[in-house]
């Protein structure tokens, strides 16, 4: 996992930007044959088509615009219904941050897959899926305009040793929900976390893809060092 992230580091110098963002839309047109490849990544849980049922995993047809957790019948995690409750529905978007880190976007998800690393993959698997959905919203095939949100962290993000005792001193507006015995009762425990993937949930709201309105405006108001500091205190809590 860490060394997937460390691997992609995305912060180019701004004249690097500018110089390079003139080819970057040929780049992101998904090539839907080639989703047909990536979409083996998958279809040992999910079927999609005609008379595509759900098995493992939830049946894909009509994926783009559906509400997260939205299939009638389908068992899903606790934490997938509660992302759709919040209002996550399936845009072009949100599917690649889901598809690029599962995790991220939905921390206890029962979609036990590590995510596709490379961008092209992604717009590939999106071109294809898109096929199978009668309202494709944000095609692919558009400029990437909606992908706007990048839940990588660059590597001195993730590298920051946060301070627990600082950690500890922020903690207090974040109990007043989050029991800190980690008792998990409608509002998720935070406790004993491993810190990276505290991490990357809180900068999951932070760019707000994650949905969750009153969490957004927490981490929003969070330096990345607080965030350190908060994942390193609840990861150590007795
Ligand atoms: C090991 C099995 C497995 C693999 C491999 C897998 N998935 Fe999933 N997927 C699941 C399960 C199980 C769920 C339901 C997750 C939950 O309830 O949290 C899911 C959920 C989803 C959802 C959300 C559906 C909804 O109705 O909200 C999408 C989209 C999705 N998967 C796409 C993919 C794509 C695309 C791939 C391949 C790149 C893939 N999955 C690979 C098992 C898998
Ligand atoms: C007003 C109540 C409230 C406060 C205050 C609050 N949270 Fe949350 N938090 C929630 C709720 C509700 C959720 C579930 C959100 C969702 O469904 O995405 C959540 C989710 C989270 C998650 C993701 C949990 C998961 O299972 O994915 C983390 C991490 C988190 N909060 C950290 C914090 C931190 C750190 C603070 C303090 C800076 C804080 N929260 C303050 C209500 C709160």
């Amino acid at each position: 996992m860490l060394a997937f992230l460390t691997s992609q580091i995305r912060m180019p110098a701004l004249a690097a930007l500018l110089f390079v963002a003139p080819q970057l839309a040929a780049e992101d047109i998904g090539d839907a044959k080639a989703g047909t490849e990536v979409w083996e990544h998958c279809s040992a849980c999910h079927q999609i088509g005609q008379g595509a049922t759900s098995g493992i995993g939830p049946h894909l047809n009509g994926i783009f615009g559906r509400a997260a957790g939205g299939l009638e019948g389908f068992d899903y995690s606790k934490g997938l219904i509660r992302e759709g409750n919040n209002g996550l529905v399936w845009s072009l978007d949100k599917l690649d941050a889901y598809l690029e880190n599962p995790k991220a976007l939905v921390s206890d998800t029962r979609m036990s897959f590590d995510g596709l690393e490379t961008k092209k993959e992604r717009d590939d698997i999106l071109a294809f899926l898109r096929q199978f959905s009668d309202n494709p919203q944000n095609i692919p095939e558009a400029p990437p305009t909606a992908r706007t949100h990048e839940i990588v962290l660059p590597p001195e993000v993730l590298a920051i040793v946060g301070d627990s005792e600082y950690g500890e001193y922020l903690a207090s507006e974040c109990t007043t929900c989050h029991q800190i015995d980690g008792a998990n009762e409608g509002i998720p425990s935070i406790t004993h976390w491993p810190q990276e993937d505290f991490v990357v949930a809180m900068h999951a709201y932070k760019v707000k893809v994650r949905p969750h309105p009153v969490m957004q405006m927490m981490a929003g108001r969070l330096t990345d060092e607080e965030i350190a500091a908060l994942a390193a205190y609840f990861e150590k809590l007795e």
